[in-house]
């Protein structure tokens, strides 16, 4: 939340916006599921190299609001292999002491989705090694603007004065109110964007773009990012 503070060598909190699944497929003559598909083995890999790094949040973008529009197979395919993974890897988590979390608008996912979530949640809520936390139909703008309509309804009930809000307010009505800002940014597959993802909370972080696609990205390409965000010299806007 809010306050930047001293750049610890290793980030406390990664987010990664995982791209590149399609144009992996493509690149091997294989449907876009495949590419998921393929995508989840390097979720796999990094959530393991986030844990023996040490890093305390690890945030992925698995799913944008602006997602929804792609066709309904990729959709159905997608959120498919969004509840296998959790059913799947659940007794990992645990072993690991992997606390799953998410952010976004929970309420537009298919109930069984939903349920799977809610339940691996509630079952992996008191582990403290790793906080996972899943972007699912996630948008920066929503969340902002969710934000707005909360603070203003307690300003509507006289439950707030409008001068004393403060940075710290907004954040508090965030999805992302008990959680770190992210430290570091990793982006796959070149595109220098930041599409809709923790527009606010990603105010001071670094931010790593790497050409490789998110299934060719694994533990030696988290390293790497890593090793450029020890590198960078964090000032948060002093001199
Ligand atoms: C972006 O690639 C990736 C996604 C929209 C989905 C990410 C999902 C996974 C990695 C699957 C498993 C994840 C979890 C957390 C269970 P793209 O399709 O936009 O690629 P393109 O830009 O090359 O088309």
């Amino acid at each position: 939340m809010g306050k930047p503070g001293a750049a610890p060598v290793v980030p406390r909190h990664v987010a990664i916006i995982m791209d590149g699944n399609g144009r992996w497929a493509q690149q091997h003559h294989l449907p876009r599921l495949s590419g998921h598909e393929a995508g989840r083995k390097s979720v796999k890999q990094v959530v393991q190299a986030a844990i023996d790094h040490g890093v305390k949040y690890l945030t992925l973008y698995a799913f944008s609001v602006e997602n929804w529009q792609r066709p309904r197979e990729e959709v159905q395919g997608l959120m498919g292999l969004l509840r296998g993974v959790i059913r799947e890897e659940l007794s990992e988590m645990g072993k690991e002491g992997i606390r799953l979390r998410t952010i976004g608008r929970r309420q537009d996912l298919p109930e069984a989705v939903r349920e799977e979530l809610e339940a691996a949640i509630e079952k992996t809520k008191h582990h403290t090694r790793l906080d996972l936390i899943l972007a699912l139909s996630y948008g920066s703008r929503v969340e902002i603007t969710e934000a707005v309509q909360s603070i203003a309804r307690e300003v509507k009930a006289g439950a707030l004065d409008p001068e004393k809000i403060k940075e710290e307010t907004v954040a508090s009505h965030l999805y992302t109110k008990d959680i770190p800002d992210p430290d570091l940014l990793i982006r796959t597959s070149g595109e220098m964007r930041v599409s809709n993802f923790l527009l606010w909370q990603i105010s001071y972080a670094e931010i790593h773009v790497t050409p490789v696609l998110w299934p060719d990205f694994g533990k030696k390409e988290f390293a790497d990012a890593l090793a450029d965000y020890a590198r960078r010299e964090r000032r948060f806007g002093g001199i």
